[in-house]
């Protein structure tokens, strides 16, 4: 254990990062050929309690995959504890508040290891053990980060939940993993809004009875009611215990964290990453998508709510000992050249954003970013969704000034990690194209039937051959849907549901989901829940959703709705129905549109052709392809007309 601490940062950045063409080519191949050395050789630059006896097994007809097999570890003696003799008074977190006129903090790792020790604390004080699941519903302050890692440092399950969605999801949430304790906070600051969450989490639990306590972290001040028997304050419970908290020695396969992801059925799945791979695969990914160098300011505009934010904010730096920063804000407040503002101001070196928020800022005078300084600036980066021609240059010009390497970096909550994306300035990046696999990735393209597509220009669905350390092992408590999911389309391939295109050189471009999950604003949603939610209206029979193309969004939605005979089609019910959305997913998920409709376009079958539904949703009916198939092709009239109409 000793010995072990004395792998600094310094050792990991040699022996881990990828510095020219020629070694990434080396990395891959070897990744290739012989994966359990290529790997054996990442871990060793962690800190292990007890070396693993085998490096990989898997059988994903199972479905199951297990990395670095009776290895034992603790991530957050990897994020925290290593550091402290090399760099404990380097800031590991600057915190940047939403209100600019208030303070940033920069908390030291030193510092951090004692506030996660502290919190473990009180978790393991109000009788939370290894195994159980801890939900976490908070703004994004500092303490978000703390508690992510204080549950680690015991060995709970965090389960965060993002705190824009609404009191319904949050419990399906909270019961779906059986979570024994809440993390909340009185409100959280974005821009000009305060959200209740306290009150949103009041609500979501009247109807979760596995929670025991709600641990309440003071942000807003504002008032809030309180049930004596279940609800503690944050900085009370901190006053009852010390700093000084061994880590939990946790099986390189124990779970680390719950996070759900929208699928294309009505239940959100909680995808399970565990603790060893997860780790290796975040830090490696990290240090080497960007080319993080000691002294660097990497920033993540990510919320910790989704997977970007748990291994681009939290795990991946911290684990390779950088410097995170995490902002509490929106990109648009007190104006659109805060992101601008806030570069400037901690001498960012790394941006890492999503094109949503690179298309809304476009829009708006360049004196917002010609306003600040932003020379630190060395690499940029996007994430979330295709990004398009447009937006990519108007990043490069104005925010890269044409000399910062752009990694767009194409993955999910499922792979836990970057998959495919260039290497910052080390591989060559291309406008609207993620480039290349990453070592260990090894991505494939099939046709229609399953069959790899073996011409190197080719588009095709996308999938996965091999596996890699931070692939999520499961869906929590559904196993067979995991398999359903993503192993039974295409048997012995992890298929992820988007398509892709491949030009000469291998680079890939992803085109876009080939399910009925619609990435809105970066944000992953399937259509289902959504449906779900408007047919829960009194008025309403059935509806369909679908995504079309949006400026800034990305994709908005589009939702046709029938309702029952003798309803009154009136804007009210459209507002009702996008509130009840809201009130039952999030803000996110509220459709753009609605259009009243007499009948959906089916199948024989009673399938919705939800490809005629996108085609006049976004403006295309002139090209509808084959409608033969349809039981009622008289409806598409009717289609048509309302849309022109709306
Ligand atoms: O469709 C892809 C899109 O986002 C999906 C994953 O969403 P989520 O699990 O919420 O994770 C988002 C953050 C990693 C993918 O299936 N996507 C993600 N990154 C890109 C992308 N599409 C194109 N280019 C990307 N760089």
């Amino acid at each position: 254990m000793a010995q072990a601490l004395l792998i600094t940062i310094k050792k990991l950045l040699m022996t881990l990062q990828i510095n020219s063409l020629e070694d990434y080519q080396k990395a891959y191949q070897s990744s290739v050929e012989n994966p359990s050395e290529f790997w054996d050789n990442i871990a060793e630059n962690f800190l292990w309690r007890k070396k693993w006896t085998q490096t990989l097994a898997y059988d994903w007809s199972v479905p199951e995959t297990k990395w670095f097999l009776e290895g034992k570890l603790n991530i957050t003696e990897n994020c925290l504890d290593r550091h402290l003799a090399s760099k404990g008074d380097q800031t590991a977190i600057i915190w940047e508040p939403n209100d600019p006129n208030d303070a940033a903090q920069h908390i030291t790792y030193r510092q951090l290891h004692s506030k996660v020790c502290a919190f473990a604390n009180v978790l393991k004080n109000n009788k939370v053990v290894k195994g159980d699941r801890v939900c976490i519903y908070m703004p994004m302050v500092a303490e978000l980060s703390v508690a992510v890692l204080a549950c680690a440092r015991i060995g709970a399950i965090h389960s965060v939940v993002f705190a824009g969605f609404s009191s319904r999801a949050l419990a399906a949430r909270i019961n779906d993993a059986e979570c024994k304790v809440l993390l909340t906070a009185d409100g959280g600051f974005r821009g000009d809004k305060v959200t209740p969450l306290k009150d949103i989490a009041d609500e979501a639990l009247k109807t979760c009875p596995s929670i025991k306590k709600s641990i309440v972290f003071q942000r807003t001040k504002q008032t809030i009611a309180w049930t004596s028997d279940r609800d503690l304050w944050w900085h009370e419970e901190l006053t009852k215990v010390d700093d000084s908290c061994p880590a939990e020695v946790m099986d390189s396969e124990d779970i680390l964290f719950i996070l759900y992801t929208s699928g294309s059925t009505g239940k959100p799945k909680g995808m399970v990453h565990t603790c060893g791979g997860y780790m290796l695969y975040a830090a490696y990914s990290f240090l080497n998508v960007f080319q993080y160098k000691p002294n660097d300011i990497y920033w993540c505009t990510a919320d910790i709510g989704w997977i970007t934010g748990h291994s681009y904010i939290v795990y991946g730096p911290l684990a390779t000992g950088a410097t995170t920063v995490m902002f509490e804000g929106v990109p648009s407040y007190p104006d659109y050249g805060r992101f601008w503002e806030v570069c400037e101001k901690h001498k960012v070196t790394q941006f890492y954003t999503a094109p949503t928020a690179i298309r809304a800022l476009a829009k708006h005078p360049l004196s917002f970013v010609t306003d600040h300084d932003l020379s630190s600036l060395r690499i940029l980066g996007t994430v979330g969704e295709p990004i398009n021609e447009e937006a990519w240059h108007w990043y490069d010009d104005n925010i890269g000034k044409n000399k910062c390497p752009i990694v767009d970096t194409w993955w999910q909550t499922e792979t836990g990690g970057m998959m495919i994306s260039s290497l910052a300035g080390v591989t060559q990046d291309k406008p609207t194209f993620a480039t290349l696999p990453l070592p260990g990735i090894q991505p494939v393209l099939l046709d229609a039937d399953g069959a790899e597509i073996t011409d190197i220009k080719a588009e095709g669905i996308l999938a996965i051959k091999q596996p890699w350390p931070s692939l999520a092992r499961t869906i929590y408590g559904d196993n067979e849907r995991y398999k359903n999911v993503y192993f039974s389309a295409y048997p012995n391939y992890y298929f992820p549901g988007d398509g892709a295109l491949r030009d000469a050189l291998g680079n890939y471009r992803i085109t876009g989901r080939v399910d009925d999950v619609v990435i809105v604003s970066g944000h992953n949603l399937g259509t289902a829940p959504i449906e779900n939610a408007i047919n829960e209206h009194d008025n309403i029979v059935e509806s369909a959703v679908v995504g079309f193309p949006h400026d800034i969004k990305g994709n908005a939605l589009y939702a046709y709705v029938i309702t029952y005979d003798g309803v009154i089609q009136t804007d009210e019910l459209i507002t009702e129905i996008r509130n009840l959305v809201a009130k039952t997913i999030g803000a996110i998920a509220k459709p753009d549109k609605v259009q009243f409709v007499k009948g959906l376009p089916k199948t024989r079958s009673g399938k919705i052709m939800r490809r005629i539904l996108r085609k006049i949703a976004s403006g295309n009916a002139g090209d509808l392809g084959d409608t033969s198939t349809l039981l009622n092709p008289e409806i598409i009239d009717d289609l048509q007309k309302g849309f022109d109409k709306n």
